[in-house]
């Protein structure tokens, strides 16, 4: 770890207290006390939890862990929609409002529990009728919008398996997920909107599936009534669908451990990993943080900035915040347009009281001036979140200053699309530390450790490990088990998160950032082999590598060397063309902002790309061990 050891070890040791108001009414005043009592009996805990919430019939037995497969709340029957909508109905809050929907024109929309609840079993009735069933798989490519919400709800319902694919993707992307989970169907729009220019997103689809024959039906969302679904019988309106199905659609039981979703993820390898989350386990434990980290109550407002195409979306937008029961804001748009205090101007209108985002968003942000947000009223602000990415102690301090005006507190979430939930994590009532996102989470092991599993010292850098199963936890890797077995048994048979991090004497973590050829790109996920392939398929390319460059506001931006056709001549219209080669298959998120035509690449002499080698060269690092470099 020695190349780390300098840059990272900043020993941020600042401490900020929570304001007294906001410790009085957090649900936990006492981490440490709980902290113990969760560790000494985690299936206790878990069940206290899982109390709280409704299930058909109850659980034999909280935890089965048959390394590396975990099993949560055994022989226990629920449903995550009953848990979210119907039991809040139930309990006299069906007219509360679960959604307002607004988008960069300031269109709003408003939806309450009752009302989500009957769209819902409306398209559930639709999806049964087009005769999807328990078991299935549906993609789902949607704009932020209440439309995604109750998709995935839908499916939820009847135990249709979503596969959410963030329609920021491309063609290449969206067919490679779909093709994966091989889906019965796809839900999707006619366009989402951007910067006020509409993106289509049907026509995607439609590329997308061409070759695909098992895809039964296409569910469109036709937002300017264009009548897209008439061609064929294979499209359907999913308007009309949910007008024609209206009515009751009970919850499927679904067994604890049924699958809820999947959601595919970059890795190390060249193709992403669909993450299998299940049903009983992924609704404790997603409903359980955010009520502690965001000390979530009854007449909360509450937004989450994130896309639903991302973890963030699934168990913060959607998952959670309902079965807490608050109201909760979506957005469809950026946050720079119609202009960059457009966030801050729907924080003041709405009264939001927890706000969640990430970092990059936070950086470009205070690039506009600190006379932006103070133009509105953010008083309503209780609890700001952070996630993705490390947060800065810059940014840190803009979000706590100019968005809490030190009123607030700030809770650094680190987690991952495969932990489901929070895992390390401040939590309201004790001190923060900028720049350390917190500490373990109830129930939670976090180690600091070597590549063999030794613990290392406080303030070193190793890789973060958890030893012991959490009830969101994934449970396998779509058609790949191997894949995921691997977490568990690359060190020690713990899983390894493959992020780099240190813990320091007061047990706060601080994350430095991935381990594995993983690039974060405005907080975005990329793999390095996913890019490096979208560019080989430019047909005067030969080979490529990517690495990932620190970007001021981003955190990464992404460079490329690459090798080209004997008899080619570098250009810049060549980078053009091999930038929109990648936009085309993966989307815009992942396209290299920097190209350098080489002549060959290091590689090892088994013939791997030696990216550290690259990045080292690029970033005016030292190379470290050379033994391995073929020439
Ligand atoms: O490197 C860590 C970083 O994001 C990775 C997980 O990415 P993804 O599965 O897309 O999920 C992102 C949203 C949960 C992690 O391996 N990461 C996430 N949260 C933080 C973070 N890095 C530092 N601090 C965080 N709070």
């Amino acid at each position: 770890m020695s190349n780390y050891k300098d840059e990272v070890h900043l020993k941020v040791q600042e401490k900020i207290y929570p304001p007294e108001d906001i410790v009085k009414r957090a649900w936990i005043k006492d981490y440490d006390e709980v902290y113990k009592r969760s560790i000494e009996d985690r299936e206790g805990f878990w069940a206290e939890v899982a109390e709280e919430l409704h299930w058909f019939r109850k659980w034999d037995k909280v935890l089965e862990w048959n390394f590396p497969y975990a099993k949560w709340f055994v022989g226990g029957k629920t449903n995550i929609t009953y848990n979210a909508l119907d039991r809040h109905i139930k309990n006299g809050k069906g007219d509360k409002i679960a959604y307002i929907y607004v988008d960069e024109d300031g269109n709003e929309e408003k939806v309450t529990y009752s009302e989500l609840l009957e769209k819902v079993n409306a398209l559930a009735n639709g999806l049964k009728r087009l005769g999807l069933k328990k078991g299935d798989r549906v993609s789902i490519y949607m704009p932020n919008s209440i439309e995604a919400v109750v998709s995935m709800l839908a499916c939820a319902r009847i135990g249709v398996i979503h596969s959410v694919v963030f329609a920021g993707f491309s063609e290449g992307a969206l067919h490679m997920r779909i093709d994966d989970a091989k889906a019965s169907a796809v839900i999707t729009a006619t366009y989402t909107k951007r910067r006020g220019r509409k993106i289509p997103l049907l026509p995607t689809v439609e590329k997308a599936i061409k070759d695909l024959d098992y895809i039964k039906n296409v569910i469109v969302w036709d937002r300017d009534k264009e009548g897209v679904t008439d061609k064929d019988d294979k499209y359907v309106d999913l308007n009309r669908l949910i007008e024609e199905n209206k009515g009751e659609c009970s919850p499927e039981e679904m067994d604890s451990e049924d699958p809820l979703f999947i959601l595919y993820t970059s890795g190390t390898t060249g193709k992403p990993k669909g993450v299998l989350h299940t049903t009983g386990g992924y609704m404790v434990n997603t409903y359980y943080t955010a009520k502690i980290v965001f000390d979530l109550h009854e007449d909360d407002i509450y937004w989450c900035t994130a896309d639903i195409g991302w973890i963030t979306g699934h168990s913060y937008i959607v998952y959670a915040p309902l079965t807490n029961g608050v109201t909760s804001v979506i957005m469809e748009g950026v946050p720079v347009y119609p202009h960059p205090g457009i966030w801050w101007e729907y924080v003041d209108k709405y009264r939001v009281n927890i706000f969640y985002t990430a970092p990059t968003a936070i950086r470009m942000l205070m690039r506009f001036g600190d006379e932006i947000p103070a133009k509105y009223d953010l008083s309503s602000l209780r609890i700001l979140g952070s996630v993705g990415e490390p947060i800065n102690p810059e940014a840190w301090h803009w979000y706590y200053e100019h968005i809490g005006r030190k009123r607030c507190v700030i809770v650094d979430t680190w987690w991952q699309t495969e932990t489901g939930s929070h895992m390390i994590t401040t939590i309201p009532s004790y001190p923060m530390k900028p720049g350390k996102a917190g500490k373990p989470f109830f129930t939670i092991e976090a180690a600091v450790v070597d590549k063999n599993g030794n613990e290392l010292p406080p303030n070193t850098v190793g890789y973060l490990v958890i030893k012991n199963p959490w009830p969101s936890m994934l449970r396998t890797c779509w058609g790949n088990p191997e894949r995921y077995e691997k977490y568990w048994k690359e060190i020690d048979n713990v899983y390894n998160a493959d992020d780099l991090a240190s813990i320091d004497e007061d047990g706060y973590i601080m994350i430095v950032g991935r381990a594995d050829d993983v690039l974060s790109v405005a907080g975005h996920r990329i793999g390095t082999m996913e890019v490096e392939s979208a560019i080989v398929e430019h047909p005067d390319v030969v080979e490529a590598a990517v690495i990932g460059k620190p970007d001021p506001i981003k955190g990464q931006k992404i460079k490329a060397f690459v090798v080209l056709k004997v008899g080619v001549e570098p250009s810049d219209q060549l980078k053009k063309e091999i930038q929109n080669t990648v936009r085309e298959i993966l989307g815009p998120i992942a396209i290299p902002e920097e190209i350098d035509f080489v002549d060959k690449l290091p590689k090892t002499r088994s013939g791997k790309i030696m990216r550290r080698v690259l990045r080292a060269q690029e970033l005016g690092l030292e190379v470290g061990d050379l033994s391995t470099l073929e020439d």
